[in-house]
């Protein structure tokens, strides 16, 4: 696939089949995760695949939890509602309780690292996990992911419970986990994203101001 038909086609895909998927597969997403940059080229991740029956069914459970005690009435579907939110809370609402048979489900931790802006006496307790070089490993993994087939999810409800997984899955607390991605054979077809333009948030030398006065740019449009 061309990038941008790929990057135009990575949906969050939450109806998984239970089929095994091979470790190679699993080994290549990660590893065009880890080809993503960081700062000082420290590459703060770790990956934690947890593909045991006990860690998918608790991680199912906590989600569940999670995602309820947040959205409450909000994720439950509405009847005869067609909408692309309906659509997407029916998939939401399938992910939830059909966690625990996705073949793998992928932390993502991240190493923890106070931001520049935070003064040295303000430093108590643990630091945040360095998300800045989170995300583009997470988003290479995404797009790795729609390459070879498999369908993945970026989700972050863990957060709620996220205190636990060290606890549950040995994970030191030098790092947080940042996104929990299920990840196996989609259910359905691939589609493509519904965004806006970036053309609409775009602005030139100032905020607000949309009208090319072309300098180093050349409109060629
Ligand atoms: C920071 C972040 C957190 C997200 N957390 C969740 C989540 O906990 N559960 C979930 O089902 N989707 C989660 N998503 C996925 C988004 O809901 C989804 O990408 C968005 O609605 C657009 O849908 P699309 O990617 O299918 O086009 C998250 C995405 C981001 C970027």
């Amino acid at each position: 696939m061309d990038f941008f038909d790929l990057v135009g086609n990575a949906r969050a895909m939450r109806r998984i089949k239970p089929d095994p998927v091979p470790l190679s597969l699993i080994r290549k997403v990660l590893d065009a995760g880890v080809k993503a940059s960081s700062g000082m080229n420290t590459q703060p991740w770790a990956f934690v695949v947890v593909q045991d029956k006990s860690g998918k069914e608790y991680l199912a459970e906590r989600y569940a939890w999670a995602m309820r005690d947040r959205f409450g009435d909000a994720i439950v579907p509405k009847e005869g509602d067609d909408s692309p939110t309906a659509r997407m809370i029916r998939a939401v609402q399938y992910q939830i309780e059909h966690l625990a048979e996705t073949p793998a489900i992928i932390l993502v931790c991240g190493v923890r690292d106070w931001p520049f802006a935070v003064p040295a006496e303000k430093r108590v307790g643990l630091a945040p996990p360095n998300y800045g070089a989170i995300y583009p490993c997470v988003q290479n993994i995404l797009l790795a992911c729609r390459a070879v087939g498999l369908g993945a999810t970026l989700t972050t409800m863990h957060q709620m419970f996220e205190a636990e997984l060290h606890e549950r899955f040995g994970i030191p607390d030098e790092y947080g986990v940042v996104v929990m991605i299920p990840v196996g054979y989609p259910m359905g077809k691939f589609g493509p994203v519904s965004r806006r333009p970036a053309e609409a948030s775009t602005y030139f030398d100032s905020y607000g101001n949309q009208a090319l006065q072309p300098q180093g740019l050349r409109d060629d449009t």
